[in-house]
């Protein structure tokens, strides 16, 4: 709360509601923008205007998020990354240390490529996780827990569930949502973490037990 003079002998007291994010000192938030309760923004990282932020997400050291880009909620944000204008981060989303998305597919230094209508839509959906250093290259989606392996180059859509590496990505499993590796020696697999998958004729991964983390007796 702070209190101004407005006049002689007026006061008027303004009530600035506290903010429930940490921005370190170092980083930068341009306004308007949006974040969520108990987000962490860490040291060095430019948040441009217009950027909507969900709760509980941490935005690491080192990073970018331009105007307009819409991250859920629970997403983490390691070191060093760029999510630019056109990439749509669903919930629970990872995003690994250097990682690099793009968003204009044949940029060319002469013939700016800039606006928002230049840019194609990279949309990584609830739980995906973006290994270390990988690249997305720009207007594929990134299925439900979808995993990108480190160093990846992805230039296809990743199913859900999928397990991706190399370069070209290529599919090379299923991941359970707790991270482990699925092996599919039948069409259904029950991961230690309690969770259960199927794996359908077209070759889709699907969970056959309840949302949510799985308890007990689950
Ligand atoms: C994709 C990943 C989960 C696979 O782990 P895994 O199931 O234990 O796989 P393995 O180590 O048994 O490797 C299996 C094969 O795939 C290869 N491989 C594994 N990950 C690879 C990758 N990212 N790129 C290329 N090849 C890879 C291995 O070399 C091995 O090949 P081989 O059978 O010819 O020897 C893991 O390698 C990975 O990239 N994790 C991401 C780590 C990360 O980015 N963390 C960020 C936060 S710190
Ligand atoms: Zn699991």
């Amino acid at each position: 709360m702070w209190l101004a003079t407005c006049g002689v002998g007026i006061l008027v007291t303004v009530t600035v509601p506290a903010k429930r994010y940490f921005v370190h000192e170092s980083a930068y938030v341009d306004e308007p923008c949006e974040i969520g309760d108990g987000t962490k923004i860490w040291h060095f990282t430019h948040v441009m205007r217009d950027a909507k932020i969900g709760a509980n997400c941490s935005i690491g050291q080192n990073c970018v998020i331009a105007p307009r880009v819409v991250i859920g909620n629970g997403v983490k944000i390691q070191n060093n990354v760029s999510v630019y204008e056109g990439v749509v981060l669903k919930d629970d989303v990872f995003c690994g240390p250097s990682m690099v998305f793009t968003n204009v597919t044949t940029p060319r230094s002469g013939t700016p490529r800039n606006r928002p209508e230049d840019y194609a839509t990279t949309l990584v959906l609830h739980g995906a996780t973006l290994g270390a250093n990988c690249t997305i290259v720009c207007g594929h989606t990134i299925g439900e827990y979808g995993f990108v392996g480190a160093g990846a180059v992805v230039t296809a859509d990743v199913p859900a569930y999928a397990m991706v590496y190399g370069n070209p990505a290529r599919v090379h499993g299923f991941a359970c949502e707790c991270g482990l590796r699925m092996e599919f020696l039948s069409t259904s697999y029950a991961c230690e973490c309690g969770r259960a998958f199927e794996r359908t004729t077209s070759g889709t991964v699907r969970r056959t037990t309840r949302a949510g983390t799985p308890t007990a007796t689950e």
